[in-house]
C-alpha cells in the first residue's frame, strides 16, 4: 500500500472526525481525579463517541496481524505504561501520569489525537517536566510540516529536543499514515536526520505520536499482549494529534476548544 493523498472532500470529512476525536478527550478531561478507574474513563469516552457523535471507537476489537482484538475503546497509559494501556479496574492516585488515546471513525475516516494527565496536584517534577517537554517535542515535530520536508526533519526535530532535555525516545511505534485505515504509510518515526525519507506533498495526512521515556528508550510489552512499558519502569509520556500537509505548511486536524495551547515556538495555529 502507498501513501494516500486525500482529496478536498475527503479533507473535510478527516476534519470532521479529527474534530471529534479532540471533544471526547474535552470531555472526559474533568473526570481524570483521584479515585477514577480508567474502566470508567473508557465507559465515558465509549457512551460520547458511540451515542453522542455517532462515531465509531477504532480501538475497540481492532486487531492487527499478529495481535489480539483491543478489549476496550480507548487506550489509557499511566506512568511507566508508554502505550496501548488496556482501561481496567485501575484506581488512579494523586501525582500518576496518564495518556488517554482516542481514535474515532466518523463516515469511514479515523481521527487520532492524545494528551497527557497529571492527576491531582501531587505530582513530582519530574512528571510534570516530562509531560511538557514530550508536548513540545510533539510541537517541535508539527511545526516541520509543509511540502518538500522530509519525514526526517520531524524526527530529528524531536528527538533533538528530547534529548537536550536528558530524556529518551521510543523506537518501537511511530506516527502513522491515516485515513480511511486507522495505520496507513507512511511510518512516522520521532527520531531521525533531517532530509532523508519520504518528502511532504499537500493531502497528505499523518499522526505525530512522540514516547518519550524519563530513562532509557527500551521497552517491553506485557503479557496482555497489547500494554508497553518502559524496560526500567521509568515514567513515559506522549501527545498525538493529527495533521495535514496544505499548500504552505500544516492544519492540526484534531482541534477543540479544550485542547492545551501550542508552546510560544508555534507561530499562528490554523483551525
Ligand atoms: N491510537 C493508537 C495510535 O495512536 C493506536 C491504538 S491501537 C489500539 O496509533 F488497538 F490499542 F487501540
Ligand atoms: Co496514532
Ligand atoms: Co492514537
Amino acid at each position: 500500500m502507498s501513501i494516500v493523498q486525500k482529496t478536498a472532500s475527503e479533507i473535510e470529512v478527516m476534519r470532521h472526525a479529527c474534530r471529534l476525536a479532540a471533544e471526547v478527550l474535552d470531555v472526559v478531561a474533568p473526570h481524570v481525579v483521584v479515585g477514577v478507574t480508567t474502566a470508567e474513563l473508557d465507559r465515558i469516552c465509549h457512551d460520547h463517541m458511540v451515542d453522542v457523535q455517532g462515531c465509531i471507537p477504532a480501538p475497540l476489537n481492532y486487531a492487527p496481524p499478529g495481535y489480539s482484538p483491543f478489549p476496550k475503546s480507548i487506550c489509557t497509559s499511566v506512568n511507566h505504561q508508554v502505550c496501548h494501556g488496556i482501561p481496567g479496574e485501575r484506581v488512579l492516585k494523586n501525582g500518576d501520569i496518564l495518556n488517554i488515546d482516542i481514535t474515532v471513525i466518523k463516515d469511514g475516516f479515523h481521527g487520532d489525537t492524545s494528551r497527557m494527565f497529571v492527576v491531582g496536584d501531587g505530582a513530582k517534577l519530574i512528571a510534570k517536566r516530562l509531560c511538557a517537554v514530550t508536548y513540545e517535542c510533539m510541537w517541535h515535530g508539527i511545526v516541520q510540516v509543509r511540502p518538500g520536508a522530509h519525514l526526517g526533519d520531524i524526527g530529528h526535530a524531536i528527538q533533538t529536543h528530547a534529548q537536550q532535555a536528558g530524556f529518551s525516545v521510543v523506537r518501537e511505534f511511530c506516527g502513522h499514515g491515516i485515513g480511511r485505515r486507522f495505520h496507513e504509510e507512511p511510518q512516522v518515526l520521532h527520531y531521525g536526520k533531517p532530509g532523508t525519507g519520504v518528502e511532504l506533498v499537500p493531502g497528505m495526512t499523518f499522526t505525530i505520536e512522540p514516547m518519550i521515556n524519563a530513562g532509557k528508550a527500551a521497552i517491553s510489552e506485557l503479557p496482555d499482549g497489547w500494554t508497553i512499558i518502559t524496560r526500567d519502569r521509568s515514567l513515559s509520556a506522549q501527545w498525538e494529534h493529527t495533521v495535514l500537509v496544505t499548500e504552505t505548511g500544516y492544519e492540526v486536524l484534531t482541534v477543540s476548544p479544550g485542547m492545551p495551547v501550542p508552546p510560544p515556538f508555534v507561530a499562528g495555529l490554523r483551525t
